[in-house]
């Protein structure tokens, strides 16, 4: 190993120092803290590549560092090494339910966690192909993204797949991150047997290709789709980690994962905005919509999203709303792409069939083609 930081965590500091020494002596740049709460300040300052925790500590025990954790998208993925005396079935359980990728029962046989050590960095640096020297892993992600429910997100992320898929050069997958009113497979007509709530309670690791994919439900145009939730109260069961996952593995099945956001940056948004390629903004052309559209191209810079990345589409949901150039100098950028009002919107939704198919010709539905070769512009397949 050459230089991997891992952070080790113990209240008892003979163990901190044997360990460190150890770990030091086989090429690891290893870190340590006395407590959770010290471990959550360390990671939030500096993400190691691997953390060892011990179970019972004071002021934050491993259990809860490795829930908060895995809350985040920004440290979810981080690989978990718990060490414990602690070796009751439920204790081991405890530690696999919050997360850990390891349970090791203290005292601890070194030569057993150091194959641990390596077989997870090994595994986590391949999942970290949003870096600039990594490969990129499949497909491109686009996002979604809207600040104000109604204006259109839904409609636009369903037809944008459709006419990627209606090319037949891309395969298409459409992930619906709304976990508790989803409504993208209503649009296609679809009823999916399994989600991805379904899916978070299943083990991630030991899951295939070929059973991830039985979660798709397949679309007549092609796309295929995976649907966030059935019902608004399992909403939680999808984690941080079931989210960043089901995205490794749909970038593996397609050229474009295209994904449906709910209106927030909730974790899972933006575990999925950390790997998008390209993000479509959606806002309605009246002033709730415009302001909460502004907030969002605002935490976008905040985040430092490449605004070439972006597309700025303003859906005309009614037939009233604001001039564009009033938009224009409201968002001071001009829109990528202007959706008309076109009441066979709803017609379309009503009868569960995308506007681009059922009616092609409508003046929506050209624009949402356009939009999909915008995507194919900014996020080119197989880069
Ligand atoms: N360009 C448009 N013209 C007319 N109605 C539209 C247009 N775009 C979307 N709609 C309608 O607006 C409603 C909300 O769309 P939806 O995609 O569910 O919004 P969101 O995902 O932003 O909540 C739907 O009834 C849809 O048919
Ligand atoms: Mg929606």
């Amino acid at each position: 190993m050459a230089g991997e930081r891992v952070l080790f965590v113990d209240d008892e500091e003979q163990i901190r120092k044997l360990l460190s020494t150890w770990l030091t002596r086989h090429g690891y740049a290893v870190t340590v803290a006395t407590d959770g709460w010290e471990a959550l300040k360390a990671i939030r300052a500096k993400a190691p590549d691997l953390v060892i925790t011990d179970v019972n500590m004071p002021n934050m025990n491993g259990f809860e560092l490795t829930r908060r954790l895995r809350a985040d998208h920004r440290t979810a993925r981080i690989p978990i090494v718990m060490l414990s005396a602690r070796k009751q079935a439920d204790d081991v359980l405890t530690g696999y339910a919050e997360g850990a990728d390891e349970y090791i029962p203290k005292p601890v046989e070194m030569a057993v966690l150091s194959a641990k050590i390596e077989v997870l960095i090994k595994r986590f640096r391949a999942t970290q192909g949003g870096s600039e020297s990594a490969p990129k892993r499949g497909g491109n992600v686009i996002l979604f993204l809207h600040g104000k429910g109604g204006v259109g997100c839904t409609t636009l992320a369903v037809n944008s797949a459709v006419a990627l898929a209606a090319t037949t050069i891309y395969r298409v997958t459409l992930l619906d991150l709304n976990l508790e009113f989803g409504n993208a497979p209503m649009l296609l007509n679809l009823t999916p047997e399994r989600t991805l709530a379904d899916l978070a309670e299943e083990n991630h690791e030991a899951l295939d290709q070929a059973t991830f994919s039985r979660y798709l439900i397949q679309d007549r145009s092609g796309v295929r789709l995976l649907a966030g939730c059935d019902i608004p109260e399992r909403a939680e069961l999808v984690t941080v980690p079931a989210v960043q996952q089901s995205i490794d593995r749909l970038q593996q099945e397609s050229d474009y994962v295209v994904i449906d956001a709910p209106a927030s940056f909730s974790q899972q948004v933006l575990a999925a905005l950390d790997v998008a390629d390209g993000v479509v903004i959606v806002s309605a052309a009246h002033l709730p919509s415009l302001k909460a559209t502004k907030e969002c191209l605002e935490v976008l810079e905040k985040l430092a999203y490449p605004k070439e990345r972006t597309v700025l589409v303003v859906n005309r949901t009614s037939e009233s709303g604001v001039e564009m150039d009033q938009i224009s100098r409201f968002f001071n950028r001009k829109a990528d792409l202007v959706v008309p009002y076109t009441p066979a919107c709803d017609d379309a939704a009503d009868r569960g069939r995308p506007l681009t198919m059922l009616h092609p010709d409508s003046a929506a539905a050209k624009v949402m083609r356009d939009l999909a070769a915008q995507i194919a512009v900014a996020a080119p397949a197989g880069r």
